[in-house]
């Protein structure tokens, strides 16, 4: 179980003076080339899925994907939604495995950057999540960064700096010092001076957005000077994209599987790069020993009924996951009703959460508490009610049968 902690994780980079990359995914070949690298490295290593992107796939298809490679992999990793819109997005995300959000507001005026960030914090941080925040704006000036980010960008101000983290609560800040998103027309000039007066107001790890395009004396100065995390999309785009160009070329009548053959070593390599460019290479072993896991809570509640009939026994496990399944911090509800007759309960619920914290939160949430009033309590007979962590350690996967191997020798098709 390597999914770690994404505050403990950007401290350690924050006090050690190394950054981690958050590279934005876009296909499982973007996956499996980002965990590739992060483990031939031994590094750690966030998996970064972008809301601008969705337009590109389903985001409720990735994530488990994406929450599968991390559980599975042998470096400490977090997962971030990136550039979120909401408080509905940044809730989606959570249940769908994402154990850092951010909220982008960053085009918005201070006052409504910090209303919006505000509400981002309360939710996330009551199911036990950290939330990057932005102040300042990083636009894109070609290409899907410019689409994504119009406008022009607006350099950080310390001072609003250090009121937007006092007032919202977010746990990392990213700051606009000259970066842009996407591809750069010439070379970027970062304001160093205006980043170390940043630093000195504003102390929690900051976030550099449209880490394509700097050299790496920039990469070195931005990592010494407070930089944890270094958001890194366009470059592997691009890899991937010549990779496919150059295979076109000499393979006219390939088929898709021929023309991306590659795609994924080129991304690989341009991951690596970055890792041991901004200090994180080699990190792995130290990270895990000091980031607290990611562990998933489950209540289980079972119980037997008394006073209503079948329909009525079945409204109620409708009721009830329509309810639960809408409390911020849930994952996963099961309702069910026991196999065997004479169970000593009838139905139960398991109710997986994120962390322990928004399990705790659960328990005094107002639905909830609404739901158990009018519906639960009147019917209830026996019942018991207990909330597990998930043991503790990593559980070894099994040495595989080679039935079904990644590079399909084992199958029997094509
Ligand atoms: P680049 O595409 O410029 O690397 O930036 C990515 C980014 O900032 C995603 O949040």
């Amino acid at each position: 179980m390597a999914l770690v902690d994404m505050r403990d994780m950007l401290h350690h980079a924050y006090e050690n003076s190394y950054a981690v990359g958050a590279f934005d995914l876009v296909s499982l070949d973007f996956l499996e080339a980002v965990i590739g690298a992060a483990e031939r490295c031994r590094a750690p290593v966030i998996l970064s899925i972008a809301e601008p992107h969705f337009a590109y796939y389903d985001f409720q298809l990735m994530l488990p994907a994406v929450e599968a490679a991390a559980r599975r992999a042998t470096v400490p990793v977090a997962i971030q939604l990136d550039h979120g819109s909401s408080v509905e997005s940044a809730v989606e995300a959570i249940r769908l495995g994402c154990n850092g959000v951010m909220l982008d507001a960053s085009d918005m005026a201070l006052p409504d950057n910090i209303k919006a960030t505000r509400a981002v914090v309360e939710t996330a941080h009551a199911c036990g999540i950290p939330v990057v925040g932005e102040v300042g704006y990083v636009a894109g000036e070609e290409g899907d960064g410019a689409r994504q980010h119009p406008g022009q960008s607006a350099m950080t101000q310390p001072a609003e700096a250090k009121a937007y983290v006092e007032r919202t609560g977010v746990d990392f800040l990213a700051v606009s010092i000259g970066t842009v998103q996407g591809r750069m027309k010439g070379r970027a000039k970062l304001d160093f001076q205006r980043l170390k007066q940043i630093r000195k107001v504003v102390h929690v790890p900051l976030v550099i957005h449209g880490g394509t395009g700097l050299n790496e004396d920039q990469f070195r100065r931005l990592t010494a000077m407070g930089i944890a995390k270094i958001n890194y999309f366009t470059a592997l785009s691009d890899v991937a994209a010549e990779t496919m160009r150059q295979r076109m070329k000499s393979d006219r009548q390939g088929g898709f599987t021929d023309l991306k053959r590659g795609v994924k070593e080129a991304i690989g390599k341009e991951v690596e790069r970055c890792l041991r460019l901004w200090g994180t290479a080699g990190r792995a072993a130290e990270v895990l020993a000091q980031c607290r896991p990611v562990t998933p809570v489950e209540k289980i509640v079972a119980y037997n009924i008394h006073g209503i009939d079948e329909e009525g026994a079945s409204l109620l496990l409708r009721k009830a996951q329509e309810v639960i399944s809408g409390i911020p911090g849930v994952r996963e509800v099961f309702a069910g009703e026991a196999i065997a007759e004479g169970a000593g309960y009838r139905f139960c619920w398991s109710i997986r959460f994120a962390t322990q914290i928004a399990c705790e939160t659960f328990r005094n949430h107002p639905a909830w508490l609404a739901f158990l009033q009018k519906f639960f309590d009147p019917v209830v007979g026996d019942f018991l009610s207990i909330d597990y962590r998930a043991f503790p350690g990593r559980v070894e996967p099994r040495e595989s049968s080679g039935a079904l191997r990644s590079d399909g020798a084992g199958s029997r098709g094509p």
